[in-house]
């Protein structure tokens, strides 16, 4: 009997959800569940959480777990932010007010410590640290900041200076995540301490977690997967989240359907009947990282390196910089290589999953794709 199911509640191809399972991040969430102890332990975790890497890799899908473990004994308060929610150093000290603190004083105004404060009256507003000082010793705080690579610098300036007074004396725990442009980001925000916080690169799951990704969340529906086509799918995903979950989509939707070849049980036959329409989907998601290098003028210093990668899984700097030098077409420009090298880490196109200067394909199959569709440089 086919299960009563819809097609979209099992895998969550979507931007941030949390996935039916969450694979392989055991490493990072042992991490996390430790800065959580001790959050709720009411002490004061040594130092922040920075979660970054390429999109589509995870960032978000961890922060919500941190977000519902954190959640799950309310020993804990969460605030879950975006960038866009605190344009301003003001705002950000709105949403850490909680409502009843507004609600005792007159409408707009606040006291903390005794000093009372009207929003809007810069001059006695009190500061972020004083905000989070007041709030933490009320109960142990988590503030998790997704995008943050998008935070306005001085928010970010302010937020980080002020993680840093408090949260190494309060309950007070600041997770930020972001591309990998958010490590350049807080440099640029001119708080060097932030080198020294718990830095949690997020790359893509290995050929274990992947088939774990997409077998134990089927097995719990009762359905099977034989191994070689599990195996098949797993190459298909080269290990990165989004793929595995839109496969998984496809594959579920056709249990749904109730098409699947062999009744409780998924066989190549039923990978190979899924592939045209996961293969649209992966061309369509390729297509929007395409856009992007096409607006910033990268397609050809792409394309080249999309070449290098053809003989190698791996770049050093020197045969990265060499692909990029030929992907512009201009021999001597050192800085414009540079720069170049740098935007394609940023967007994530290129990353460096270890902590050695050594670069992979931020989604290995995004270079074939590159390879066969982008110009090449135009020669001098
Ligand atoms: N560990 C995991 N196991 C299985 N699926 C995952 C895992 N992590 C994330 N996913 C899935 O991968 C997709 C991308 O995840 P998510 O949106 O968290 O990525 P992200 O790094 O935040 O990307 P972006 O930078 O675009 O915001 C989602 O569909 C999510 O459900
Ligand atoms: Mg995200």
């Amino acid at each position: 009997m086919q299960p009563a199911r819809n097609e979209l509640d099992l895998f969550k191809p979507g931007p941030g959800g949390l996935p039916p399972y969450l694979a392989g991040r055991e490493h990072e969430q042992r991490i996390c569940r430790a800065f959580l102890d001790q959050l709720r332990q009411g002490a004061a975790p040594p130092r922040d959480l920075i979660l970054y890497g390429p999109r589509g890799n995870g960032k978000t899908a961890l922060l919500s777990w941190l977000h519902e473990a954190a959640r799950a004994r309310d020993a804990v308060d969460v605030i879950h932010l975006t960038p866009a929610a605190v344009p301003t150093e003001e705002k950000l000290v709105r949403r850490l007010l909680s409502p009843t603190w507004w609600r005792r004083l007159l409408p707009g105004e606040v006291s903390i410590s005794g000093v009372r404060w009207r929003a809007g009256q810069s001059p006695d507003a009190p500061s972020l640290d004083e905000i989070l000082a007041v709030r933490t010793g009320k109960k142990p705080l988590l503030l998790l900041l997704d995008e943050a690579h998008a935070l306005d610098a001085g928010v970010g300036h302010a937020l980080l200076n002020a993680s840093q007074i408090v949260g190494r004396k309060q309950p007070f725990l600041l997770a930020l995540a972001g591309t990998p442009h958010l490590e350049s980001r807080l440099s640029g925000m001119d708080v060097s301490f932030w080198s020294r916080s718990e830095l949690l690169p997020i790359s893509r799951l290995d050929a274990a977690a992947t088939a774990d990704a997409l077998r134990l969340p089927l097995a719990g529906e009762n359905v099977a997967i034989d191994d070689d086509a599990l195996a098949q799918l797993v190459a298909a995903n080269q290990g990165y989240p989004y793929f595995v979950q839109l496969s998984g989509e496809a594959l579920w939707r056709r249990v749904v359907a109730g098409g699947s070849s062999a009744g409780g049980r998924i066989t190549r036959t039923d990978v190979e009947a899924v592939r045209a329409d996961f293969e649209e989907k992966k061309g369509r998601y390729y297509l929007q990282r395409y856009n992007e290098l096409q607006d910033q003028g990268l397609l050809p210093a792409a394309r080249a390196v999309a070449e290098a990668f053809e003989k190698r899984d791996r770049l050093d700097g020197a045969q990265l910089e060499a692909a990029v030098r030929r992907g512009l077409g201009e021999p001597g420009n050192g800085k414009r290589t540079a720069a170049t090298a740098k935007t394609l880490g940023h967007l994530g196109y290129i990353w460096r999953p270890d902590a050695v200067p050594t670069w992979e394909a931020g989604i290995p199959s995004l270079m074939d794709y590159v390879r066969t569709h982008a110009p090449a440089a135009e020669q001098p």
